[in-house]
C-alpha cells in the first residue's frame, strides 16, 4: 500500500508565566483546524503544541507565588491542557521543555554546536528587557520619551554583563539569504521575508547569546555547569525533540520532519526564520517547509499579552456561547496574517449574522420544509435536478467546486477566506429558497417534482456545508447530520463531496433545536461588558418628515439626496494589481453579509498593495456596477487627492476593529 502523505504542523510553545488567553487560543485553534482539514483530506497528520517552561521570568513568578518553578509550571501545564480540551484541540503531543526527553537532547545539540565550532564562549554586554527576556544591542533599542526602550514592548531595559556562550550566526548569513530568496514559500506572508532580509540579514547578523549564568531555571550546559541554555536553542528544539530526534526511537522524526508549517505570531517570526533555520542547517537537517506569521489579536490598540494583563480568556465565552462559536469567530473575523481587534460586539454580531441567521436558518428551514411537504422523508428527485432549477443559479455546480475553492484557501492558510467561500454557498441557498418559493410550489400538485428537486438540492447543499465546516467547528456538523438524518459515515467525508446528489431518497429528517440561538446583542453585551454605568442618552426629537422635499440652493444637495447614496465600511480581504494595467488595483472586500470586487485607479499610490489587506475602507456602495477591463467593479472606494503633489490616499476608518464590515456610513 502506498504510504499516506504526511503533514506536520506546530504552534509556538507558549510561556506558562500566566494562563493562556485568547491570543494563544487563536494560534492553537488555527493549527488544529488545519490539522483536521488535512486529516479529512487523507493526510497522516501530526500536530504538536506545548510549553516553553524555562527562564528567569518563570523563576520569578514561582518565587512570588511561593512555590518551586516546577510546581508553578506543572499547574499551568494542567490548566493549559484543560483549556485545549475545552477548545476541542486534537494535538498529538504536548511537549514541555522541562521534560527529560527534551532536556537531554537539548544538551546534546548544544554540545554538538560547541564541538563543531558554532558556539564559543565570550563576555557579553547588552541591554536586557526582563518582561520579554530579550537581550538587545544598543542599536536595536528604540527611543521613547528620551529613554532607550525595548523595541518589542516599549519598556525600559537594564544594562547587563555576563560571560556567555554565543552562536556564530554571522557564519550562516549569506547561506540563509540565498535560501530565503530561492524558497519564496518558506516565509509567509511574503512581506515578512522582505522584512527579515532587509532589517536583519542584510545589515549583518549578530552572534546570538545562547547561555546564561544569572539564573538556574533552565537546561544545564553539561560541560560547563555555571551555564544554563538560554531561551532559543532550548525553545526551538522542541519541534524536533518531540519527534524523538537524536534518540534511538526517532521513527516519528524520520516520518514527519521537515515540518510542513510552523505557525507563529509575528513577534517571533525572526527567531523562527533566522535562528531556527541556522540551527537546523548546522545540525545538517532540512528546514521546515514554511513558517507562517499571523497577526495579533488586539485589545483596543494594544497587543493582548500576559505581561500587559489586557487579556480576554476563552473559558467564560465558551461556557456561554459554545466552543464552535468561538472557533468560528477566531477563524472568520480577520484574515490570517493581519492584526484584528477582539471585541465582544464583533463576536456577538458574527454569531447572530453568520451562525444563527445564515447557517442556522438554512438548516432549520430546509428540514422544516421536508417535514411539511414530504412527511419528513427526503423525496426522490435528483434526476434532472439542473433542468428543474427555476432560478438559473446552479447551486449544484457551485457545490461541486466548493471543496476545491476551500482547499485553495486552506493551502494558503487563509481560514477566513475558506469560511467565506463556504458561507457564499450558505447565502446562495438562502436566496434560492426566496427565489424558488417552495411554499408556493407546495400549493400546486403539478409542481411536486420541482419542489422535490428544490428541497433535495438544499438538503444536499447543507450536507456539503456540514462536511466542510468540520475542521473549523468540530461539534456543529454532527448536529446538522442528525437533523438531516445522515447516519452513513461515508456521507460525512471529504471524498463524499466528489459529486453532488449523494444524499439518498427516503432519508428521515428530524427537526432539532436551533443550531445557534439568536441573541439580543445589546443585552448580551451588557452581560459580557458588565452593567453599563451610563444612563440611556435622552432621545433627540426626530424632526418631522417634511411633506414636500425641500429645494436645495444651487451647488447643494438636500439630505434626501444624500440619503440615496449608500456608503459602507469595507474590509480589504485581498488586493492585487490588475494585469496589464498601470493604474488599477483589484480589491476583494468584505461587507459582512457579502463580498465584492472593486477596482480602483490607485495602483501608483500603493506599490505594495498587500499593505492594504486588513484595512477598513470607505465604499460608495450603490454606485451602479461598471465593467472595467473585463471585470465588474461593484462600487467605488473613496480616496483623498492632494492636487499639488498628486498624492492619493485611501480613506480608512478609525478603530476599525470595533466596526463590523459593511456598516452604514452617514
Ligand atoms: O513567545 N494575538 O511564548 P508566548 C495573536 N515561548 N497571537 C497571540 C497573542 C495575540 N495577542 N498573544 C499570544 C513565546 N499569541 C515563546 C515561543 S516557540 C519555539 C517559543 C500567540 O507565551 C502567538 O502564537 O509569548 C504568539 O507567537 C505566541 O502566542 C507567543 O506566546
Ligand atoms: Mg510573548
Amino acid at each position: 500500500m502506498p504510504e499516506k502523505k504526511t503533514f506536520y504542523i506546530t504552534t509556538p510553545i507558549y510561556y506558562p508565566s500566566g494562563n493562556m488567553h485568547i491570543g494563544h487560543t487563536y494560534t492553537t485553534v488555527a493549527a488544529d483546524t488545519m490539522a483536521r482539514f488535512k486529516k479529512m483530506q487523507g493526510y497522516d497528520t501530526y500536530f504538536l503544541t506545548g510549553l516553553d517552561e524555562h527562564g528567569q521570568k518563570i523563576e520569578k513568578k514561582a518565587q512570588e507565588a511561593g512555590v518551586t518553578p516546577q510546581q508553578f509550571v506543572d499547574k499551568i501545564a494542567e490548566e493549559t491542557k484543560a483549556l485545549w480540551k475545552l477548545m476541542d484541540i486534537e494535538n498529538d503531543d504536548f511537549i514541555r521543555t522541562t521534560q527529560e526527553r527534551h532536556m537531554k537532547i537539548v544538551q546534546k545539540i548544544f554540545r554538538r554546536f560547541y564541538d563543531q565550532g558554532d558556539i564559543y564562549k565570550a563576555e557579553y554586554e547588552g541591554m536586557y528587557c526582563t518582561p520579554c527576556e530579550s537581550f538587545w544591542t544598543a542599536t536595536q533599542l528604540v527611543e521613547k520619551d528620551g529613554e532607550k526602550v525595548c523595541p518589542d514592548c516599549g519598556r525600559p531595559c537594564q544594562p547587563m554583563k555576563e560571560e556567555s556562550y554565543f552562536f556564530r550566526m554571522s557564519k550562516y548569513q549569506d547561506w540563509l539569504i540565498d535560501y530565503i530568496e530561492s524558497h519564496p514559500d518558506f516565509i509567509q506572508p511574503a512581506s515578512r521575508a522582505n522584512e527579515m532580509i532587509n532589517n536583519f540579514l542584510k545589515p549583518g547578523l549578530q552572534d546570538l547569546c545562547v547561555s546564561r549564568t544569572s539564573f538556574k531555571w533552565g537546561v544545564p550546559v553539561d560541560f560547563d555547569d555555571k551555564h544554563v541554555v538560554y531561551v532559543w536553542i532550548d525553545a526551538l528544539s522542541n519541534y524536533i525533540t518531540a519527534l524523538g530526534y537524536g534518540t534511538d526511537h526517532d521513527e516519528l522524526f524520520r516520518k514527519y520532519w521537515p515540518a510542513d508549517v510552523h505557525l507563529v505570531g509575528k513577534e517571533i517570526v525572526r527567531f523562527h526564520t533566522i535562528y531556527w533555520p541556522i540551527m537546523l542547517h548546522a545540525l545538517g537537517l532540512p528546514l521546515p517547509k514554511q513558517v507562517f506569521a499571523h497577526g495579533w489579536l488586539l485589545f483596543g490598540m494594544d497587543k493582548m499579552s500576559k505581561s500587559k494583563g489586557n487579556v480576554v480568556y476563552p473559558g467564560p465565552i465558551v461556557a456561554r456561547y459554545g466552543v464552535d462559536t468561538l472557533r468560528y469567530y477566531l477563524m472568520r473575523e480577520m484574515p490570517f496574517g493581519a492584526d484584528g481587534n477582539y471585541t465582544n460586539e464583533s463576536f456577538l454580531t458574527r454569531m447572530n449574522a453568520d451562525l444563527a441567521n445564515d447557517l442556522g436558518n438554512l438548516v432549520s428551514r430546509t428540514v422544516a420544509m421536508i417535514e411539511k411537504y414530504f412527511d419528513g422523508v427526503t423525496p426522490d428527485g435528483f434526476d434532472g435536478i439542473d433542468e428543474k432549477e427555476p432560478t438559473g443559479v446552479s447551486l449544484r455546480q457551485h457545490c461541486v467546486q466548493l471543496p476545491k475553492l476551500v482547499e485553495e484557501q486552506m493551502d494558503k492558510l487563509q481560514f477566513s477566506q475558506a469560511l467565506a467561500e463556504i458561507w457564499k454557498v450558505v447565502g446562495e441557498c438562502n436566496k434560492y429558497i426566496d427565489l424558488t418559493q417552495p411554499w408556493v410550489l407546495g400549493r400546486d400538485p403539478e409542481k411536486r417534482d420541482e419542489l422535490a428537486a428544490v428541497l433535495l438540492t438544499l438538503a444536499e447543499c447543507v450536507r456539503f456545508v456540514a462536511v466542510l465546516i468540520q475542521p473549523f467547528m468540530p461539534n456543529t456538523p454532527a448536529r446538522i447530520f442528525e437533523q438531516l438524518g445522515v447516519k452513513d459515515e461515508a456521507l460525512k467525508t471529504w471524498d463524499s463531496l466528489s459529486s453532488f446528489g449523494r444524499l439518498p431518497a427516503g432519508t428521515k429528517v428530524q427537526k432539532g433545536e436551533a443550531l445557534f440561538p439568536r441573541i439580543d446583542v445589546k443585552k448580551e453585551l451588557e452581560v459580557l461588558n458588565g452593567p453599563s454605568e451610563e444612563k440611556a442618552a435622552p432621545k433627540a426629537e426626530k424632526p418631522k418628515a417634511e411633506k414636500k422635499p425641500a429645494e436645495a440652493p444651487e451647488g447643494c444637495v438636500t439630505i434626501g439626496d444624500f440619503e440615496k447614496l449608500s456608503f459602507r465600511t469595507a474590509k480589504v480581504l485581498a488586493c492585487k494589481k490588475v494585469e496589464k494595467s498601470e493604474k488599477l488595483l483589484s480589491f476583494t472586500l468584505d461587507l459582512g453579509s457579502e463580498q465584492r470586487t472593486v477596482l480602483s485607479g490607485i495602483a501608483k499610490a500603493y506599490p505594495d498593495p498587500t499593505v492594504l489587506v486588513g484595512k477598513t475602507l470607505v465604499l460608495f456602495a450603490n454606485l451602479a456596477p461598471r465593467k472595467i477591463m473585463g471585470t465588474e467593479s461593484q462600487g467605488m472606494l473613496l480616496s483623498a487627492l492632494d492636487e499639488q503633489t498628486g498624492t492619493l490616499r485611501l480613506l480608512t476608518v478609525d478603530d476599525a476593529g470595533s466596526i463590523a464590515p459593511g456598516s452604514e456610513i452617514g
